[in-house]
């Protein structure tokens, strides 16, 4: 036998049991006729002295050993552990393998960079940081299978090899050795094996996930990620709102103990914009966006011309930081959200500087004043462009300035709903109406005469839940009229040769007596980072991706054989 217990398990009620402890050598200090080592498990370290009568085996950091011994009250308790108030003085402690040395320092406080902790990640993963973060993720699972199995849904898995599913993004391909030129789709989600399952009759499906997409990466988004998947029939948004925020509730409880408080606030997609500049505000902060054109646009500003909108953000006490060099990097972030220039003015000694202020008069100063509640050392940012940029770039430059000025407190949670998303949207490159969500979903009954005469002002039953300034899961109503569904393809100019081609099967299936249905999912990778308390989605992955989508650990993707290429009927161009 190895172990009696897990290190943590012990404390001063244990005093005077004899143990036998196992684990790895996280650190050693040798004084001569002492040896101290912290023994570390998954639990946690417990300190172990061994004297120097006792039988010991070589120790070096990372060996793994086995400790017998006897727990006793440690004269100076050390408050950084668990088992601070106690410590095992060994009677015997035996080498069960050797390591050789570590390429990085295997704490919490390790100096390594992300590059290597990924490439060792098997020893990244002993930090005890990192198994929390893992632990924080079974977590949410667990609270995931009771609750959605107290209110009747059953798992289901469903394909990873299969055909392309609409949700937009890029999909890794899998070739088909055995039909040489065809491919199978890596799921993006199981959004239509979901549908089928409501069509099937099984009314209430939940997956733990693996999905594929092959988009630019960034910290918040993986190539492979999970989702808690859900579809549910016969239900109202309301409802189905309703039993999402109690498994929410439950998630946030069992995993770090937080209860937060229900309903949820629903706040319209227009109206998170119009405020925040984006559909996935963090509210945890105020700085809202507020309309300055009526203010300014009587004034004939010379580069204020046209019909665009002109917006502000007001950045409180902030002005004699805001130097020619601020203001220069303010027109470079500008660009990026491709509008000309912003406009930075400064409130100081009861008056506006900035490029902008010699336009003003006494009447547009003190609206000024006024509408942004302006205080001296006060600033205030305009921007002027197309409404959505303007949105964009401030929602943006919101953020920026609450990490900048740490108007965020820690360990706080802000929960929302995004809803009543538009149904479609134009492609900024082509100007091609396109589906927001994907084109199953049901457009509000309200909107419903609108879809002829004005698609893009119709609203759909589309819903994100928001946490933290983070998309956390989304989902929508489905379509289950036919006709609608036929009307919602010839808006998106699908020809009824595409719509086979693409959705052929699913089409089908929905004519069999499709029940009013619809689902969400939930990002299981950004829960956990959210609940973590990191803001690397890498960080609650035992084996992510990097930046460029490699496997740092195995090298993936790699090169493969060209008999393997051959039997695939497969030539590569280069
Ligand atoms: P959607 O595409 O909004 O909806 O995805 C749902 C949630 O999945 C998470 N997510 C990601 N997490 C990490 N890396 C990624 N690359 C990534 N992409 C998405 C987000 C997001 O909110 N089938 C629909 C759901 C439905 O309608 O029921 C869907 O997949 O947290």
């Amino acid at each position: 036998m190895y172990r009696d217990l897990f290190n943590t398990e012990l404390s001063l009620k244990d005093v005077g049991k004899h143990v036998s402890l196992v684990g790895w050598v996280a650190k050693k200090r040798n004084l001569g006729q002492l040896l101290f080592i912290d023994l570390r498990d998954r639990s946690g370290i417990i300190q172990v002295l061994v004297k120097d009568n006792v039988k010991c085996c070589e120790i070096r950091n990372e060996y793994v050993i086995n400790v017998k011994g006897v727990v006793s009250k440690k004269e100076t308790p050390n408050p950084k552990l668990k088992t601070g108030e106690i410590e095992i003085i060994a009677d015997e402690v035996n080498l069960i393998n050797s390591a050789i040395n570590p390429p990085l320092i295997i704490d919490n406080n390790t100096d390594a960079l992300e590059e290597t902790r990924l490439k060792y990640r098997y020893l990244d993963l002993r930090r005890p940081i990192m198994q929390h973060y893992l632990d924080i993720r079974h977590k949410i699972k667990m609270a995931v299978h009771e609750y959605l199995n107290q209110y009747h849904f059953i798992e289901i898995e469903t394909p990873m090899l299969c055909a392309s599913s609409p949700e937009g993004a890029k999909e890794y391909l899998v070739p088909s050795r055995i039909h040489k030129g065809n491919f199978y789709a890596l799921p993006q989600s199981p959004q239509m094996f979901k549908q089928m399952l409501m069509v099937g009759g099984l009314e209430r499906y939940y997956q733990i996930a693996r999905c594929f997409r092959d988009e630019d990466l960034r910290a918040d988004r993986q190539p492979d990620f999970t989702q808690i998947d859900i579809e549910t029939s016969f239900l109202s948004q309301d409802e189905l709102l309703k039993l999402m925020e109690g498994l929410l509730y439950k998630i946030f409880k069992d995993t770090i103990g937080v209860e937060i408080s229900l309903p949820l606030r629903q706040i319209k997609y227009s109206d998170a914009i119009k405020n925040y500049g984006s559909d996935k505000p963090d509210t945890r902060f105020d700085m809202k966006l507020f309309d300055v054109d009526d203010i300014l646009q009587k004034l004939n500003i010379p580069f204020y011309q046209g019909n665009l909108s002109i917006r502000a953000i007001k950045v409180e006490n902030i002005a004699a930081e805001t130097s020619r060099k601020v203001i220069d990097s303010l027109n470079l972030e500008a660009k990026k959200f491709n509008l000309d220039f912003v406009n930075v003015l400064k409130y100081e000694n009861n008056e506006f500087h900035g490029s902008l202020a010699k336009y003003l008069d006494e009447e547009s100063i003190s609206n000024l004043i006024n509408r942004a509640n302006l205080n001296n050392g006060d600033i205030l940012i305009i921007s002027h462009g197309s409404y959505n940029r303007v949105c964009s770039f401030l929602g943006s430059l919101r953020n920026n300035y609450a990490k900048q000025l740490k108007l965020i407190k820690p360990n706080t949670y802000d929960l929302l709903w995004i809803v009543d998303f538009p149904m479609f949207e134009k492609n900024v490159e082509d100007n091609k109406i396109v589906a927001t969500h994907h084109p199953f979903t049901r457009p509000k009954d309200e909107c419903l005469d609108q879809l002829k005469t004005n698609p893009l002002e119709v609203l759909s039953y589309a819903y994100d839940i928001v946490i933290n300034g983070y998309e956390a899961g989304g989902g929508t109503l489905r379509i289950y009229d036919q006709n609608i569904q036929k009307q919602i393809f010839e808006i998106l100019g699908l020809s009824d040769e595409q719509i086979q081609e693409k959705f052929g099967y699913f089409i089908e299936a929905l004519k069999y007596g499709t029940p009013p249905h619809g689902g969400i999912a939930f990002g299981l990778d950004r829960l956990a980072m959210i609940l973590g308390g990191t803001d690397n989605i890498r960080d609650v992955i035992a084996f992510p991706k990097n930046l460029n989508a490699v496997d740092p650990v195995s090298g993936a993707p790699n090169k493969v054989d060209n008999d393997q290429l051959e039997e695939l009927g497969i030539s590569l161009k280069n």
